[in-house]
């Protein structure tokens, strides 16, 4: 997937609700996990929210968290831009631990940023598996501290085969129950230009990248959740 176009974000914030099942609880499921690990659960831990889009994950931590150090970096300016509207109109600064912002990609940051834990949701299946998955993923493991955890949420092809037609189609029909038309869903590049891969190929990514095994924290259809530790 492109980065959301810059006239979306608006759009996006409508849509992506009726469009991925769970995601009313994604942010809120995302934020407590990390917030119970050993290394983000301290106060004043360093937090990166990759790929904050529009906010959402930005919002609950600041409501969950106020005392961490976010970092949120996107690469789309439009989505960043929305984003702190919705931070400044919900969560005034002086509320919480400032926001460090940065237009980047997670594989340009900064090689040693030492961060406690960090937050992908959404991000990865737009990315192709040929090469670029694996320098996300060892972009992300570099940015944290050893024992630092990953909350990945992602689009999974799950491998189940003789049940995954059926799993394809209740998802375009809770789509169409939503409301959401499939013009408005590749508004979103959730739809399309994707690049979900299965849990064995996951499990081979995050390895080479050097987290332990995804343990599995959420799945609603084909979105899937997972908990990493990068290991020593
Ligand atoms: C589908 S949106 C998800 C936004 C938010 N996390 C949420 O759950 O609503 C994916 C976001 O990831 C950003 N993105 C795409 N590639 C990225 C990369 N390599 N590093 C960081 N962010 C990226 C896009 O610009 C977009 O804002």
């Amino acid at each position: 997937m492109q980065p959301v176009s810059a006239s979306t974000p608006g759009r996006y914030d409508l849509i992506v609700q009726q469009l991925v099942p769970g995601y009313a609880s994604l942010a809120r499921l995302a934020v407590a996990l990390l917030s119970a690990s050993p290394l983000a659960g301290a106060n004043g831990a360093s937090v990166l929210v990759a790929g904050c889009g529009t906010g959402a994950e930005l919002l609950e931590a600041r409501a969950q968290r106020p005392d961490w150090h976010l970092l949120a970096i996107d690469p789309s300016a439009a989505m960043l831009e929305a984003a702190q509207q919705r931070l400044a109109e919900v969560s005034p600064a002086t509320t919480g631990t400032p926001i460090t912002w940065q237009q980047t990609t997670v594989e340009a940051l900064d090689a040693d940023q030492s961060l406690d834990g960090a937050l992908s949701v959404l991000v990865m299946q737009s990315l192709p598996d040929d090469g670029t998955k694996l320098a996300f993923l060892t972009a992300l493991a570099r940015a944290l501290r050893p024992g630092g955890q990953l909350v990945l949420v992602d689009l999974m092809a799950p491998e189940r085969s003789p049940l995954q037609q059926q799993v394809d189609a209740a998802w375009v029909g809770f789509q169409r129950a939503s409301g959401v038309t499939v013009a408005e869903a590749a508004v979103t590049g959730l739809t399309q230009g994707v690049h979900p891969i299965g849990g064995s190929r996951l499990a081979a990514l995050v390895e080479a990248a050097g987290f332990s095994d995804p343990a599995p924290i959420f799945q609603a259809l084909n979105v899937q959740g997972y908990l990493l530790q990068k290991l020593p």
